[in-house]
């Protein structure tokens, strides 16, 4: 499974081309530990994070990354959304770091927590309301994400 997981991450959605510059957190674990050995046969240039990130991957990749391979999420993610090069693939896996935690680290969730990341929603009122709400997304007659409310419990 791991293996699958690392291929289909890395190769397919990484889109690894040789030169990249590839950055793998968790490296030492059962994901991690494939993806930079594929990474290496791609002809990029790796570097991996075990224990803790901190903020060195401004010194490993002074020009930016290329494609992150995300284990762990929160300040490992946060420092390498700021050294990400322009077209940028980032392999979501995990975020093992976030699991366990009642309070989330990272820029957008205490946002959202907070209250300042509000998501509208449409309702529509009942089944035999939706056939003119779906009519009605392509005239944009909805704000938010339409929605048909079929029963409340
Ligand atoms: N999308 C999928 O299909 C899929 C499949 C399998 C796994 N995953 C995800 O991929 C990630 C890695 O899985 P794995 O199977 O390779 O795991 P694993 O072999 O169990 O290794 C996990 C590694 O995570 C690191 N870690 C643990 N807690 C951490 C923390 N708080 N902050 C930073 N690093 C921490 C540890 O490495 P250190 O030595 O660096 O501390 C550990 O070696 C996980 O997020 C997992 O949920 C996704």
């Amino acid at each position: 499974m791991p293996g699958i997981t690392a291929y289909a991450g890395f190769f397919e959605i990484g889109s690894p081309k040789k030169g990249d510059n590839v950055f793998v957190s968790a490296a030492s674990g059962a994901v991690g530990q494939l993806v930079g050995q594929f990474a290496k046969l791609t002809g990029c240039y790796v570097v991996g994070s075990a224990g803790s990130a901190g903020s060195k991957e401004k010194v490993y990749f002074p020009e930016g990354i290329d494609i992150y391979f995300e284990n762990v999420g929160g300040k490992t993610l946060d420092a390498v959304l700021l050294n990400l090069k322009v077209h940028a693939r980032i392999p979501s896996c995990g975020m093992i770091s976030q699991y366990n935690l009642t309070q989330h680290e990272g820029f957008l969730l205490p946002h959202i927590r907070e209250g300042k990341v509000v998501y509208v929603e449409d309702i529509a009122e009942g089944l035999e309301n939706g056939p003119a709400a779906l009519v009605g997304l392509f005239s944009g007659r909805n704000v938010g994400k339409q929605v048909v409310v079929v029963a409340r419990e």
